[in-house]
C-alpha cells in the first residue's frame, strides 16, 4: 500500500513527530509512505518530498530525530485553489496518477473539511490526525501542538511579569485562538495572570475594572491580563482602549505573541501524542477505515467522522475559569 502524508493549515509543533510515526508504523507493516509538500496546494501542483539522493518515499531512517523538530518539514499551507471543485479534481487526479491508496492529512478543521470535499472526487482512504495549537477540534481531547504553544506563552508571560513589576504596569498579553480560549486560559492559570478574556464567555469591562481596583487597594502595583485573539471584544489593542475608557487603575502596555507560539521544539507531551495519533492513523487505514480523524480520549485513540470535527469548536472548560477567578481574587 502507498500512503501519502501531509501537513495542512497553521503549522503546529509535533507535526514532524506525527509524520515520523506514520512512516515508521507503515514501514513496520511493510507499506510505503510518500510525503506531499505544502498540503493541498502541493497535492494539486504535484510537489512531493524528495530526498537529496532523489528518493521519493520517506524511509524510517530519513525521519530519525524528527520527533524533536519544530515547524513542518513537509511545509504547510492554506490553499485557496483547493476550495474550488477544479482544485479538488486536480488534487484527486494527482493522487490517482501516483497510485496513492490512502492519505493522512495532519491539520485542523479546514483540513478535514477539505478532506471531505476531496473524498467526492477520489475513492482512496483518508484518515486524519488533529494538528493545531488551538486545541479546539471536536471529538478529541487533544490536538498536536497545544502543549508547546502553552509552554511558549507561559515562558513569555513570566518574562513580561519581570518588566511589568519593574515599571508598576499592567500588561495585556494576546495569545492565539481564533475561536477558542484554550491557549489563553491554560496560559493564564499556569502563568498566574489576574484576568483572562476568552471567546467562550462575555468579557465584562465593569467587572474587570472593579477586580483591578480591588487588587490596587490590596497594594498590587502590577497586573497581567491574557487575551485570546478571538475574544468577542477584540484583541489586546481594542481591549486596552476599552479598559482606558473605563478608568483602568494601572498604566498599561500590550504585547501580541502571535506566531511565536507556533514555533519551537515540541514538548514531550506533543511528541508523545503526535506519535500515538500517527500510529493510530496508519492502523486505522490498514483496518479499512476512511473519512475519520484519529483523536484521543482518555489516552486511547478514537475514530471521529470528519463532519463531527468541524461542526463546531470545542469550548474550553469553564470550571477552569472558576479556578482562575478564585485564585486571582
Ligand atoms: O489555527 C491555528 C492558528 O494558529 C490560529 O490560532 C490563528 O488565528 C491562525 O492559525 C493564524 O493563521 P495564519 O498563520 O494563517 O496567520
Amino acid at each position: 500500500m502507498k500512503i501519502g502524508v501531509f501537513c495542512s493549515g497553521g503549522d503546529a509543533p509535533g507535526m514532524n513527530a506525527c509524520v515520523r510515526s506514520v512512516v515508521r508504523t507503515a514501514a513496520d507493516r511493510g507499506h510505503e509512505v510518500v510525503g506531499i509538500m505544502r498540503g493541498y496546494h502541493g497535492m494539486i501542483h504535484e510537489e512531493f518530498f524528495v530526498d537529496s539522493d532523489g528518493q521519493r518515499h520517506l524511509t524510517p531512517y530519513r525521519v530519525t530525530t524528527w520527533a524533536a523538530h519544530g515547524g513542518a518539514h513537509l511545509r504547510s499551507s492554506r490553499s485557496e485553489e483547493f476550495r474550488t471543485q477544479t482544485g479538488q479534481q486536480a488534487a484527486a487526479d494527482i493522487l490517482r496518477k501516483h497510485q496513492i491508496d490512502a492519505i493522512i492529512p495532519i491539520g485542523g478543521d479546514g483540513t478535514f473539511n477539505g478532506a471531505t470535499a476531496l473524498s467526492k472526487h477520489w475513492d482512496g482512504q483518508i484518515v486524519g490526525c488533529p494538528g493545531t495549537i488551538d486545541n479546539d477540534l471536536m471529538g478529541t481531547d487533544y490536538t498536536i501542538g497545544f502543549s508547546t504553544a502553552v509552554q511558549t506563552a507561559v515562558e513569555a508571560v513570566d518574562k513580561i511579569r519581570d518588566t511589568a513589576s519593574s515599571h508598576d504596569r499592567m500588561f495585556l498579553v494576546e495569545v492565539m485562538g481564533r475561536h477558542s480560549g484554550y491557549i489563553a486560559l491554560y496560559t493564564a492559570i499556569a502563568a498566574g495572570a489576574d484576568v483572562v478574556a476568552i471567546p467562550e464567555t462575555d468579557t465584562n469591562f465593569t467587572e474587570i475594572i472593579s477586580h483591578l481596583n480591588r487588587l490596587k487597594e490590596q497594594g498590587r502595583m502590577m497586573a497581567i491580563m491574557v487575551i485570546a485573539e478571538g475574544d468577542e471584544k477584540g484583541g489586546a489593542e481594542l481591549i486596552n482602549s476599552q479598559l482606558k475608557q473605563h478608568a483602568c487603575p494601572f498604566q498599561t502596555r500590550t504585547i501580541v505573541l502571535g506566531h511565536l507560539q507556533r514555533g519551537g521544539s515540541p514538548t514531550p507531551e506533543d511528541r508523545r501524542r503526535a506519535t500515538q495519533m500517527g500510529n493510530g492513523a496508519v492502523k486505522a487505514i490498514l483496518a479499512g477505515e476512511t473519512g475519520v480523524m484519529i483523536g484521543t480520549r482518555d489516552d486511547r485513540c478514537v475514530s471521529v467522522p470528519f463532519e463531527e470535527t468541524y461542526a463546531s469548536h470545542r469550548p474550553v472548560s469553564l470550571d477552569l475559569l472558576t479556578v482562575l477567578n478564585e485564585i486571582a481574587s
